[in-house]
């Protein structure tokens, strides 16, 4: 037991303390009883030097952490979604669960990767510098043409300098690679296009088709993916990017839009001028959308972004011209929010579609089982103009795009060799099995749309903008 003399004492010595500070007149001296009855006495003094703690603001180590409380908060309402979905709750929660230590797989390896890189580079440079002081103490010579760096990266590699922007990015994030990569491109003059070009597989086509160069047909093969861009944050590990196939003034038909679709509140619209400014990531427009965008289905079509409002079956015309939403109306009985999601899940239960004929919706409904149902709309006013049911359940396939008024799956968004195995034809409610071959080469592929005036497939593969060229053949 402590006498009383002896608090009185330290009471007078933590006042003298106390007065000896520059913080007396924050300080403040608390008398409470602890649960066995004494004395408990604390103070607080305020710290003499303020700004030693670490302020609440910006700056990049908010944003990061800011991008970093989004993905978790996808997480938690996957997690929380699950729940009120009693019968599948375990299998939610297993799978939020093994999303996440995919996550942190995938981040590992692209450190590994990245790491890898960093030391080619390294030995590259060295190499060069070899080269050069090599080619110093002989001027006279013809310098031998540099070989090409073997890096796996995707990129096509550009004619001319390398780009400028390399040093006047204004923000650079760990994620980024680009500064890693952009020196190969400084390789790539028109011999390696031609060397890119003669090493290109070439498919056997399916017998009985023939390949048709302008007009429809079947899908007969994918080609490699072609990376355009690569998202500089974790906002843009899955997102949505595409070209509007009938443009409309005052946009013209090298525009290129984009979402980044990591966060709960997605609501910027990238514009970039063209696939060059893409590539540099230098935007010449940012849109806010009056209304939040539900994950990675939206497409550009005759000037106009379609989109899922978040949390809703509620689709929106927004109008690129005015600035504005111009109809929305709800996709009758569509699940929405994690009711039916392609195989990869992040609420892509509801995705718009372009191609030759016209504005398409892919989805499912309690009706169909899951099965997938695909409605073609009116572009004006998102009416519902006619509707088909499937046979296959849209929680199995990886994605769907339609080309030719023919629907198509993916099996796999993970599988870096998959095929597209499945194809459903409006025209005729026949489905059939087929299998293209169709490479995931990030592994994580969000987001696969068809543009009908590139004939090209656009995808979002973790964190990597890329395109597909693509096929079509006829029956003869
Ligand atoms: C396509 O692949 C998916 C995923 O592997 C599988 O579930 C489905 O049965 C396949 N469909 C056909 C028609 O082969
Ligand atoms: C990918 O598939 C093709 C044909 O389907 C096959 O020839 C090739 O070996 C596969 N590659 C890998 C890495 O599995």
């Amino acid at each position: 037991m402590i006498s009383s003399t002896m608090w009185t004492l330290t009471i007078v010595w933590i006042s003298s303390l106390l007065m000896s500070t520059q913080a007396q007149a924050t300080a403040s001296l608390l008398r409470g009883n602890d649960r066995s009855g004494r004395c408990q006495y604390s103070f607080t003094v305020a710290s003499p030097t303020e700004a030693s703690c670490p302020s609440v603001g910006s700056g990049p180590e908010m944003e990061s952490l800011k991008s970093r409380l989004g993905v978790l908060e996808v997480l938690v309402a996957r997690l929380a979604g699950g729940e009120a979905q009693r019968t599948v709750a375990g299998t939610g929660l297993q799978e939020a669960y093994n999303q996440a230590m995919g996550e942190k797989a995938q981040l590992q390896q692209d450190k590994d990767r990245l790491s890898q890189q960093v030391a080619d580079l390294q030995k590259r440079v060295a190499e060069l510098q070899k080269e050069a002081e090599r080619l110093r103490s002989r001027p006279c010579q013809q310098p031998p043409p540099p070989t090409i760096p073997q890096h796996d990266t995707g990129l096509r590699p550009a004619a001319g300098p390398a780009p400028s922007h390399m040093v006047s990015r204004p923000s650079r994030t760990q994620g980024d690679t680009s500064s890693l990569r952009d020196p190969s491109w400084q390789y790539g003059g028109p011999g390696y296009q031609e060397l890119k070009a003669e090493v290109a597989e070439v498919p056997a086509l399916t017998p009985g088709l023939t390949e048709v160069t302008t007009g429809c047909g079947e899908l007969l093969y994918v080609g490699e993916p072609v990376t355009h861009r690569k998202a500089d944050s974790i906002a843009g590990k899955y997102g949505v990017w595409m070209q509007d196939s009938e443009p409309v003034a005052p946009y013209g038909p090298g525009m290129v839009w984009r979402i980044d679709s990591v966060g709960s509140e997605v609501r910027q619209l990238f514009g970039y001028e063209d696939m060059e400014q893409l590539s540099r990531g230098f935007p010449t427009k940012v849109l806010l959308l009056p209304e939040a965008v539900e994950s990675t289905g939206a497409t550009m079509y005759r000037g106009s972004l379609y989109y899922q409002r978040r949390r809703s079956r509620t689709l929106i015309r927004y109008d690129l011209a005015s600035e504005s939403v111009a109809a929305r109306r709800d996709l009758p009985h569509a699940g929405f929010h994690g009711q039916f999601p392609y195989s990869w899940g992040g609420y892509t239960d509801i995705d718009f579609a372009v191609d030759e004929e016209g504005l398409w919706v892919i989805y499912s409904t309690n009706k169909a089982k899951g099965a997938i149902v695909v409605s073609q709309l009116d572009p004006h006013s998102l009416e519902v103009k006619r509707s088909w049911e499937t046979n296959i359940r849209k929680t199995t396939v990886a994605n769907a795009f339609l080309i030719c008024g023919r629907l198509y799956t993916v099996a796999s968004y993970t599988s870096p060799n998959t095929t597209v195995n499945y194809s459903f034809d409006t025209a005729t409610s026949q489905s059939k099995a087929i299998s293209v071959p169709f490479k995931n080469r990030h592994r994580y592929n969000s987001m696969i749309d068809y543009n009908p005036t590139q004939r090209k497939l656009f995808a979002w593969d973790n964190f990597h903008m890329v395109s597909y060229d693509i096929r079509l053949g006829k029956k003869q």
